[in-house]
Order: structure tokens, then C-alpha cells, then sequence
């Protein structure tokens, strides 16, 4: 809670919303410097944001607490070294009788831990069947499935209870008569289109990659000839890059790295 006080807190790390919306972040940071250059005016003012909390019953969402927060940091260490992959912590505060986000899914599985207070959950069948990071379902067919969904889990989470919600499954949350702090964290594990992602974004380096297909590929018959050198190339990038992802979340690899900028220090 103290950190909600810290005179370097600025938006997007900590944002407000209100039964699905936004509140412009305006309302609660230091908009005087008139100077988006350097970003002045997002400087979270404590004041304005304890008044529109416990005035407009807004939520408070401090985003990727752990980079803010060394003890977060720690909890989500350690799950990096049970999953293997990212993962990112966010905290809510709400006040009693409110609804920030609106009914959403998420694109990676969530453990939901309650700290203080309690929260309403609903989770509703009908999940979106493996979601992708960046992909959006058109908003007409999101509308539709939640008008068909039925709520296959309703219940309050209490101090200490934790909650997991694979990723797709559409939820909603809300708060009774206590007010309520909850951790969420996202487990953003890898999957082929991550790794093929991946051997795109390295592939802009790779020369062979950028030249045109040469015209002899058709006009010589040479086609199936260009095309083993391309899947040839394509196999030995992506397995580079997936022996890569593998190993870069492992706690291990980590203690090395900090023990390579200690021996600057020591010599
Ligand atoms: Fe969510």
C-alpha cells in the first residue's frame, strides 16, 4: 500500500478503471507541465488518486508490479523457474460495492491470489480455445459468445485464497462489502507461434532471407532447389531460437549472469 505514495509512481504503471472503463489518467496525475515530450504530466499525484478511489469507487491497477515492487519481483521469479517463461504480476485495489474491468478473457493462464478483503468471481464455459498475444476477437463475435455463455463458477475469493483461470476463459469481477487487494499473476508460456515469431523477427538479419526469389527458380526449373536452401535455412534458425527460448528462463542461467558482473567489481 505504501507504494501507492511514492512520488515517482507515473501512468501506464499505475492506472484507474471504473465498471470497465478507463478514468483518464488526467484525473489523478500531475497534469500542470504542459509538455508531452517528456512525459511531465504523468506523474501519479497520491491525493487526486485516493480521491477518485474513494470517491468514484474506481480500481486501482499498479501494471507489472514486479518491475516496481522487489518482493513481487521475487514471487514471480520463482514461478519463472517452475513454468520456464515470463511471468508478470499485477495488483487491484478496489473499493467495497465496485466493477473495474468489464467481462474479459486473457491470453495467458492466471493464478489469482487474494491478499486483503474479498472479490467476486464468475467464470463462464465457452472459452476462447487457446488465444494468441495480439489477437483479437471482432468484438460483434466477443458480444456473442457472452450472451450465450453460462457461468460455470461463481464464488468469493477470501484473504489467502488462490485462483486458477486458464487462458480464454471469459470472467468478470467484482467487490462486495469489503474492499479488496488481489495479485494476479500472468503465465505467459511459449507456443509454436511464439517461436515462429521469434524466427521471423531473427530471420531480418539473414541475407538469404531478404534477396528477392531469384527469377532462374522458375524459369529454370530450380525451384525445388531454392526451395530446400530456404526450409534448410528456416529449420536451423528456428531450432537456434527455440534452444534460445529454452534455456532463458532458467533460474540457473541467471545466479551465472549476476556472477559475471560481480567479478567486475571484486577484481
Ligand atoms: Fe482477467
Amino acid at each position: 500500500m505504501d507504494f501507492l505514495n511514492k512520488p515517482s509512481n507515473t501512468y501506464p504503471t499505475i492506472q484507474v478503471v471504473r465498471d470497465g472503463q478507463e478514468v483518464p489518467f488526467s484525473r489523478y496525475t500531475n497534469n500542470e507541465v504542459i509538455d508531452d515530450r517528456y512525459h511531465f504530466n504523468q506523474v501519479v499525484d497520491p491525493k487526486k488518486l485516493g480521491e477518485v478511489f474513494s470517491q468514484e469507487r474506481s480500481s486501482i491497477r499498479i501494471f507489472h508490479a514486479q518491475r516496481n515492487i522487489e518482493k513481487v519481483a521475487g514471487w514471480c521469479r520463482k514461478f519463472e523457474a517452475i513454468f520456464c517463461c515470463p511471468v508478470q504480476a499485477n495488483i487491484y485495489l478496489s473499493p467495497p460495492e465496485s466493477r473495474g474491468f468489464g467481462i474479459h478473457f486473457d491470453r495467458h493462464d492466471v493464478f489469482v491470489l487474494q491478499l486483503e478483503g474479498a472479490k467476486n468471481w464468475k467464470i463462464y464455459d465457452s472459452p476462447i480455445p487457446f488465444p494468441l498475444h495480439g489477437e483479437q476477437e471482432p468484438p460483434q463475435e466477443f458480444v456473442n459468445r457472452v450472451g450465450n455463455a453460462k457461468c460455470i463458477y461463481e464464488g468469493d475469493l477470501n484473504k489467502g485464497d488462490l485462483l486458477y483461470v486458464p487462458k480464454g476463459y471469459i470472467h468478470e469481477v467484482s467487490s462486495g462489502s469489503l474492499p479488496s487487494i488481489h495479485i494476479t499473476f500472468g503465465v505467459r508460456q511459449l507456443n509454436g507461434y511464439d517461436s515462429i515469431r521469434k524466427l521471423v523477427k531473427s530471420s531480418h538479419g539473414n541475407m538469404s532471407m531478404r534477396k528477392s526469389l531469384p527469377i532462374s527458380a522458375y524459369q529454370q526449373g530450380a525451384f525445388e532447389e531454392y526451395k530446400r536452401g530456404l526450409i534448410r535455412i528456416v529449420a536451423e534458425t528456428l531450432d537456434r531460437e527455440m534452444d534460445r527460448m529454452s534455456t532463458s528462463f532458467m533460474s540457473e542461467e541467471r545466479a551465472v549472469g549476476v556472477d559475471q558482473i560481480k567479478q567486475f567489481y571484486e577484481t
